[in-house]
């Protein structure tokens, strides 16, 4: 075959993929539809509320929440289109290869490891942090140096005057992310059974929140709704300008990590079922509950806490600390441990997601044949997943990793604004190829979806943006060195 960077997989080699498909098919559309949950809800809701009311948008963060969903929105349908007809593992990067293009496919592949891995080990670092505050609450402190990496451990020591220690590393995300590794090696069926129950315990805890904490709103707080644009300054001492329409939009991107997980689902289509049915369910299921949660919590979050007093440890754990500030503070120990438990199975999910891409990758012969080993007991690529495991977690005890939260965001939205524009391509060229799930309006639908997420993502961190350029770019180095040359599409 031609060795142009546009040359694309023909839909018969797909259609191949799915005959050999070595993984077990246990996914029934509740299983699924909770892997999407599993991958939403985590620490975002509980934690990015506070910085996105106080900094950009005040009581309209609810408004924040209703346009990062609709992005979201946007891009599920797109990818529902696609996982009914191709239901693949590679997701987002398959789609784009039968469709755009080899290079571009690899891009989003590469790009989807910000959104997985290290997505993983953003949230491995997280679930650190709540499970030293689980473990504070029951009146056990564990010394610094095994909570922070050598570089945040040496900071807390001079920060807090005391003697350095001779090593520092986060001993809880080291050990939560083996834990994940190994449940994820053991079986899928393992794997999403740990994930339903603990999908089952956060959603309690989020209608928990929302339920109890109606009774303390003050609806002064939300007066007014979108406060006039002011300048306000943030942790670094910089001023920047705050709330009106830019500051719902800036929000938006603030909070746009909480939403991250739904598109999972769609690497899960060889353990599936039914994945022409099925997929599509579940993804726009699990987008569908967790933004009705999410745009209650935000608009009883900034009706029990007064937006402009969100400062300080407010803004660490401000669903917390809005329970505490009504005398509730029994309920910090439910939210606490919801966090912590829930944290586990985003981590969850964003591993399988990033060894099924892996997978997807490596029978295109763009990745080493290591990625698509099976185990026979298992059926899981546990080659794959141990060495997503070790990475995981040797990043996440030894860097301080801890807000790259929008360079995960970054990946994320460049793969929903790649898959709108995959799946209109493909509407466009194909328009009688049999399609189980049509998206309604695409011609609408898509464009409007790859604005609101290229919008979104040149709204995150500049500083993000440019490791996530950098990032990109060392991608386009190691496919023009090793994957171009070893793509099996050489063969056809
Ligand atoms: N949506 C996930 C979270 O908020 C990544 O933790």
């Amino acid at each position: 075959m031609e060795q142009s960077i546009w040359r694309k997989k023909p839909m018969s080699a797909y259609e191949a993929d799915i005959k050999n498909n070595q993984l077990k098919k246990v996914l029934g559309k509740w299983s699924l539809t909770a892997i999407g949950i599993g991958g939403i809800i985590g620490g975002g809701i509980f934690v990015l509320t506070g910085t996105a009311a106080h900094y950009h948008a005040g009581p309209a963060l609810a408004l924040s929440f209703v346009v990062a969903g609709i992005g979201c929105v946007f891009a599920a349908l797109c990818y529902s289109e696609f996982a009914s007809m191709l239901p693949v593992e590679g997701s987002a990067y398959a789609y784009a290869y039968g469709t755009i293009g080899e290079l571009f496919a690899w891009i989003i592949g590469w790009g989807l490891i910000l959104e997985y891995a290290m997505g993983a080990m953003t949230v491995a670092v997280s679930w650190s942090g709540y499970f030293n505050k689980l473990m504070h609450l029951f009146g056990i402190t564990i010394p610094y140096y095994l909570t922070n990496d050598p570089y945040t451990g040496s900071q807390y020591a001079v920060d807090n005057h005391l003697e350095p220690a001779a090593f520092s590393f986060n001993l809880p995300a080291f050990l939560i992310t083996w834990l994940v590794t190994w449940v994820l090696v053991k079986g899928i069926k393992e794997a999403t059974n740990t994930n339903n129950l603990i999908v089952i315990l956060k959603l309690s805890a989020v209608v928990f929140v929302i339920i109890v904490g109606v009774f303390f709103v003050n609806v002064d707080n939300w007066h007014p709704f979108i406060p006039e644009p002011e300048m306000v300054k943030h942790a670094d001492g910089s001023m920047k300008e705050a709330y009106g329409i830019k500051g719902i939009l800036s929000g938006a991107a603030a909070i746009f990590f909480a939403y991250i997980g739904f598109d999972v689902v769609s690497t899960s289509a060889g353990e599936a079922i039914n994945p022409k049915k099925d997929i599509p369910f579940a993804i726009i299921a699990s987008l569908g509950i967790c933004t009705v949660l999410y745009i209650l919590v935000s608009l009883v979050l900034t009706g029990m806490l007064n937006y402009k007093d969100i400062t300080g440890d407010a803004l660490k754990a401000p669903v917390a600390f809005a329970f505490d500030s009504v005398g509730q503070p029994w309920a910090v120990f439910i939210i606490t441990t919801a966090a912590t438990v829930g944290l586990v199975s985003v981590m969850l999910v964003m591993m399988l997601g990033q060894t099924r891409v892996f997978l997807g990758m490596a029978k295109d012969g763009l990745l080493p044949g290591f990625f698509r080993k099976i185990h026979p007991d298992f059926q899981t690529p546990w080659k794959s997943t141990l060495l997503v495991g070790l990475v995981v977690s040797l990043v996440a005890s030894f860097t301080p990793i801890g807000v790259l939260s929008d360079m995960t965001s970054f990946g994320t939205l460049f793969a929903f604004a790649m898959v709108c524009l995959a799946v209109l391509i493909l509407r466009l060229r194909e328009p009688n190829r049999d399609r189980p799930f049509k998206t309604p309006l695409l011609m609408l639908v898509a464009p409007l979806g790859i604005i609101t997420n290229i919008l979104l993502m040149s709204l995150l961190d500049s500083k993000a943006q440019q490791f996530a350029l950098v990032w990109m770019a060392i991608g386009l180095g190691v496919y023009f060195i090793y994957s171009r040359n070893k793509s099996k599409l050489n063969d056809m």
